[in-house]
């Protein structure tokens, strides 16, 4: 009679048999039901050869049971927690609601050792930098990060609400103006935003904020982490990571998270294609542009690959995608006929290669570019130039215009600090303004951001006017800080590692509920512990809140 007994490290083999146990003990090991908690003691044995496995860890060996207890008997398990190979896992609905046996499988455990690990690591590399972990509140004032606040309502205040951070990034600055130089914590952050498989409504950053620094050297310290945490997981990177402006990745990816393991640039081709007259590229005139990738060996897509990217395209907002194949002499595609090898020669598209191009502003252009160039990667599947990609994107601009009222709101916080070579055109131009605000990017994903912040007082008060608030809102929503710019305030800046994201990117994971214990859905739902929830009509009178029906 053989037990599989499993604990956080791996799993070994119970054998039960006559030569050791008693009779009793072998009868009373058959009725041990899956997932139960046992005591075993016994001898560990070397199987013999026939009977090793080498999918095993403990494979080469066996414990002989002498004596075996149930100390946590097991109802038959909701899901099934050990699987057989090629056995499908659990609709993940089931298996957020039993989450207690979800987390016991195996590559959850390594998951969530490994992210321990990696904190670990983190705080490390962070004190040996001469860093202070120094915890900030999480009943606070909104902080804003371009989400919506969750809310706790005071019971002692009457009509009176705390907000959960979006992050400590006000807390951080004013304990630069403490004098504290150098400050790193763990954060929890509590974002109301629509939820994807990379964002969750409350999350760990690995926030930082120095003083007396500039722009070099923050990117240095967060380096120096993120190189502490991929070897931590057995990868070694190199430093310092490429750079790029925002304008080269606008330009070159149409996104600020370019994934540079794979080549594939978008190109401006409005000069070499306008000529051709192509009735699709008649709408490149003031402020458009004709942009498009040159696919190598992108030869091997089907038509219907191409629809499919055509679709993409236009699903995100381009008129559709040109086409043109080229294998040997023969140019086909949707704008194949308007084509010759000469003026496909001059915008790199060769024998077996494929060009795509779409037209408009840049605003549609760049989004549906980076799309479709995600898309042909995805499909081709190149060799990778290197396994990980990180790069630096610098430069970005201070704001972006509201896309429904084309007014001017901040692209990242408020507290950036604007370019010291664009102050000038703060007020005349304030699109054009760059800020000292920097992203850390892997393989197309946005890892983390940052940057030098904003302390004179009366240029943080001009970008608050800016961004649309009265002196009177200004005061009552941040003059804490602007008492603190005030009062005396060392130049400073500071980054936030996504930490959730970086262990799913680090592992692998498809998504970040894989790396975290108690995830919530897409839908915000906690399912396991069934949060959120109605409240008892005596708690809500308490707080003064009366809830509304949403039909009311
Ligand atoms: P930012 O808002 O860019 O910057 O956040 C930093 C990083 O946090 C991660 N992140 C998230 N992870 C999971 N779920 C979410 N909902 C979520 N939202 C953000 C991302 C992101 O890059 N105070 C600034 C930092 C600074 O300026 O120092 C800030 O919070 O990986």
């Amino acid at each position: 009679m053989f037990l599989d007994l499993r604990d956080r490290d791996g799993l070994v083999q119970v054998a039960v048999g006559p030569g050791w146990a008693s009779p009793d003990l072998v009868t009373r090991a058959q009725t041990v039901g899956p997932e139960t908690v046992l005591l075993v003691e016994g001898e560990v044995v070397a199987r013999p050869p026939a009977m090793r496995n080498a999918e095993l860890a403990t494979g080469d060996v066996e414990v002989h049971a002498t004596s075996l207890r149930v100390v946590g008997p097991a109802e038959t398990p909701a899901i099934p927690v050990a699987r057989g190979k090629g056995e499908e896992l659990a609709a993940e609905e089931l298996r957020l609601k039993y989450r207690h046996l979800d987390l016991r499988r195996p590559e959850l455990q390594a998951n969530l050792i490994l992210r321990h690990r990696l904190l670990q690591r983190a705080r490390r590399a962070l004190s040996e930098l001469d860093f202070l972990e120094i915890e900030t509140p999480n009943l606070t004032k909104p902080t804003p990060e371009g989400a919506r606040d969750y809310l706790v309502p005071s019971r002692v205040h009457p009509g009176e609400f705390y907000a959960l951070p979006q992050s400590p990034q006000i807390y951080k600055q004013l304990l630069m103006v403490s004098g504290f130089d150098r400050y790193f914590q763990i954060a929890r952050c509590f974002r109301d935003e629509d939820l994807r498989y990379d964002r969750q409504p409350e999350f760990s950053q690995i926030d930082i904020e120095a003083s007396f620094v500039g722009q070099e050297d923050v990117l240095g310290f967060v380096e120096t982490v993120l190189v502490a945490l991929w070897d931590e997981a057995g990868h070694t990177i190199a430093r310092p990571f490429p750079r790029l402006t925002w304008r080269e990745a606008m330009e070159r990816y149409g996104t600020d998270k370019p994934d540079l393991r794979f080549d594939f640039p978008i190109t401006d081709w409005t000069a070499q294609v306008q000529p051709l007259g192509v009735p699709f590229f008649q709408g490149a005139t003031n402020g458009s542009r004709v942009r498009g990738i040159a696919v190598r060996g992108g030869g091997t897509l089907s038509r219907k690959d191409v629809d499919q990217l055509a679709e993409t395209a236009k699903t995100h907002g381009a008129p559709g995608l040109a086409w043109v194949k080229r294998q040997g002499e023969q140019l086909s595609g949707s704008v194949g006929k308007h084509f010759n090898a000469a003026a496909l020669g001059q915008i790199g598209v060769g024998d077996g290669d494929v060009a795509l191009m779409t037209v408009g502003p840049d605003r549609v252009t760049s989004p549906a570019l980076d799309k479709v160039r995600r898309e042909v990667i995805r499909r081709l599947a190149p060799q990778p130039k290197l396994a990980h990609a990180f790069c630096w994107v610098v430069d970005f601009p201070l704001f972006e215009p509201d896309p429904e009222t084309g007014k001017p709101v901040f692209a990242h916080h408020p507290f950036t600090s604007p370019h010291p070579e664009d102050l000038g055109k703060l007020d005349s131009d304030p699109f054009a303004c760059r800020a000292l605000h920097y992203d850390a990017v892997y393989n197309g994903n946005e890892l983390g951001s940052g940057s030098i912040r904003i302390t004179d007082p009366a240029i943080q008060r001009k970008v608050f006017a800016h961004l649309g608030l009265s002196p009177a809102d200004i005061d009552a929503r941040f003059g804490f800080l602007l008492t603190a710019l005030a009062a005396g305030a060392p130049p400073h800046g500071g980054f936030a590692v996504g930490f959730d994201r970086t262990v799913m990117l680090i592992v692998g994971a498809a998504s970040m509920r894989d790396v975290i214990a108690f995830p919530k859905t897409t839908a915000a739902r906690a399912l396991f512990e069934g949060a959120p929830a109605p409240a008892r009509p005596e708690d809500l009178a308490a707080l003064h809140i009366k809830a509304v029906p949403p039909h009311e």
